[in-house]
């Protein structure tokens, strides 16, 4: 007799990769930021197996050191994730992580592996969930990761596109739409860094120094509305001019680093219209606003030549 059990089913599931244009740290403290999900995501599989528990498999391409520096984290993020979708911790199922997103720190390698996972237990265990749920559980298992996430690259690794983003108690996620993608490049300057000690490094320096942070912090609320009206302008050499703004607040609460700001000293130097530190910083990634494939070619190259790996990528996909 040919009985169907959950051994015959393969569930699979995806979740993009994300660049922050604006305000990363500042959203922690319900600063508006705008983000975008990129074309490149993590893709996870769930099978079953015949005993062991829950297994996780990862395959994924990563910077050297980067899964080894994150592993007790994802081991902490994969039991919120099984918890928040009420499913037992000794389940026998082997979960892989594969896809070409590249996972170094600032691309949301962590949420999109978070949504990944939590669109493929939903597909195995026929849990019917939204994606307003979804979002909600790669929220619970980026807390493995950061500790206190402000929840911005679990929403643009869930629903993608590009997304005016504000925490609060009811988070406000816009999508704001651009008359066509406009080519970005993403460098990567190899260093893995560790998100949750850059958040807390910001929470101590803003306790410590409470006047000018609070001024910093006042910059950024007014360039995130003036960076919402460019984009919504299509003026892109604003929008750039906006994101060198960025990253000078940035550097002043002190997140970048002298490798993310010699990529991003490369990338303007090449033409790019505007660069940035991106995602939590202290290495990770920077990005570059390069409209146009010929400039994104010779932005790209120009940080090759100087020994680092680029992603050529689009916003507003
Ligand atoms: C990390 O990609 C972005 C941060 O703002 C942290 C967060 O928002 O959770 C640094």
């Amino acid at each position: 007799m040919n009985i169907m059990t959950r051994g015959d089913i393969m569930a699979e599931g995806k979740g993009y990769g994300k660049c922050i244009l604006f305000n990363e740290h500042f959203v922690v403290y319900n600063i508006p930021s705008i983000v975008s999900a990129i074309g490149d995501y993590t893709l996870a599989t769930v099978e079953p197996t015949e005993s062991g528990g829950v297994q996780l498999v990862d395959n994924r391409p990563a910077t050297p050191g980067y899964k080894e520096d994150k592993l007790e984290h994802q081991k902490d993020s994969l039991r919120r994730i099984l918890d928040a979708m009420d499913i037992n911790q000794d389940e026998n199922l082997k979960i892989t992580l594969g896809g070409e997103l590249y996972c170094a720190s600032g691309v949301g390698a962590s949420a999109a592996s978070c949504t990944a996972m939590a669109r493929a237990l939903n597909e195995y265990f026929n849990k019917g969930f939204d994606d307003d749920r979804i979002n909600d559980i790669a929220y619970e298992g980026e807390k493995g990761y950061h500790g206190n996430p402000s929840g911005v690259d679990n929403a643009a690794s869930t629903y993608g596109g590009l997304i005016w983003f504000v925490r609060g108690e009811n988070n406000i996620f816009e999508p704001i739409s651009l008359n066509e993608p406009v080519e970005i490049v993403m460098g990567n300057t190899g260093k893995v860094a560790n998100t949750k000690a850059a958040v807390a490094g910001v929470k101590e320096r803003k306790e410590k120094e409470p006047e000018r942070y609070g001024g910093l912090f006042e910059d950024a609320r007014k360039l995130a509305l003036d960076a919402r009206k460019a984009l919504e302008e299509q003026d892109i050499k604003k929008v750039g001019e906006l994101m060198d703004l960025n990253h000078r607040l940035l550097q002043q609460i002190e997140v970048s680093d002298e490798s993310l700001d010699m990529l991003v000293k490369t990338a303007r130097d090449a033409g790019a219209v505007g660069a940035k530190m991106t995602g939590g910083g202290l290495g990770g990634y920077m990005v570059a606003l390069t409209p146009g494939k010929e400039l994104q070619d010779r932005v790209a190259t120009a940080i090759e030549e100087k020994g680092f790996k680029v992603l050529r990528t689009k916003i507003g996909v």
